[in-house]
C-alpha cells in the first residue's frame, strides 16, 4: 500500500490540526514531539505527515506531492489553486479585514496604497467595489506599513484584533471569514477514494460532533 501524505501548515494552526487528527483515530504521536524535523512517518497507517509553510500547503497538495491538505481559506484563495476542498475543520477562525489608522475615514472615492500578504484577494475586493488602489505585497508584520507611512491601508488577518489596537489601527470594512479547511488533490481521490472518503468521514463526524 502507498504512503497517503498530508500537508499541515505549521504555525498557529498546527497544533489544533494536530489534535484533530488525533481525535480523527489517526497516530500522532511524532508529531507532538517538539522536533525541527519537516517530515513524519506512520508506517503502520502508511500515513506520511509533512509541515510546510501555509501559503506551500495548496502548492503540495496540487502538484500531488500532499494528498491531502490542512490550510486556512485565507491561503485557499490567495493561491488560486485547483483543488477538492470537502470540509471546514470549524478551527483557525478568523476574518480578513480592510484596517488603517484609527484616524482614516474609509471613502470608496478615494484611491489608496494598500499593504498586504494577500495581493490577489485585495485586488479582488477593491476590483469588485470599482476602487483604483495601488497594492504592495509585504511578508509579514504588514500591521507597520501605515504606521510608517509605507501605504494608507491594509488587507489582513484579524483574529483577537490585539495587534491592530496596539498599533492604532482600526477594522474599515470586513472582506471575508476565515477558517481552516481540508483540501486533496483531484487525482489522489481518484486513486485512494477509500482512504480518503474514509479520513474525510471521521474528520467531518468530529467537526459536527462539536469539533476540537
Ligand atoms: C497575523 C496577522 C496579524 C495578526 C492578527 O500575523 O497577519 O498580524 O496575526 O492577529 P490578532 O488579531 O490576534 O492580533 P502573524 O502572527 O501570522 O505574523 P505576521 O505578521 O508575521 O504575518
Amino acid at each position: 500500500m502507498r504512503y497517503l501524505t498530508i500537508a499541515l501548515a505549521k504555525g498557529r494552526t498546527a497544533k489544533d490540526s494536530i489534535l484533530l487528527l488525533e481525535k480523527a483515530g489517526l497516530n500522532c504521536d511524532d508529531l507532538k514531539k517538539d522536533s525541527r524535523k519537516l517530515i513524519f512517518e506512520d508506517d503502520i497507517n502508511k500515513i506520511r505527515y509533512i509541515f510546510v509553510k501555509p501559503a506551500d500547503v495548496p502548492i503540495y497538495v496540487e502538484y500531488g506531492s500532499a494528498d491531502i491538505g490542512i490550510v486556512g481559506k485565507d491561503v485557499l484563495l490567495e493561491e488560486r489553486c485547483r483543488l477538492y476542498e470537502p470540509l471546514d475543520l470549524g478551527f483557525g477562525i478568523c476574518s480578513m479585514a480592510v484596517a488603517g489608522p484609527v484616524s482614516t475615514e474609509f471613502d470608496y472615492k478615494k484611491t489608496y496604497r494598500i499593504a498586504t500578504k494577500f495581493p490577489n484577494i485585495a485586488s479582488d475586493y477593491f476590483s469588485a467595489k470599482g476602487m483604483d488602489v495601488s497594492i504592495i505585497k509585504l511578508s509579514g508584520s504588514v500591521e507597520l506599513a501605515p504606521i510608517i507611512g509605507l501605504s494608507d491601508l491594509i488587507v489582513d488577518i484579524v483574529e483577537t484584533g490585539t495587534t491592530l489596537k496596539e498599533n492604532g489601527l482600526d477594522v474599515k470594512e470586513k472582506i471575508l471569514d476565515i477558517s481552516t479547511r481540508l483540501v486533496v488533490n483531484k487525482v489522489s481521490m481518484k486513486l485512494d477514494d477509500k482512504r480518503i472518503i474514509d479520513i474525510i468521514e471521521r474528520l467531518e463526524k468530529l467537526v459536527f460532533g462539536g469539533g476540537i
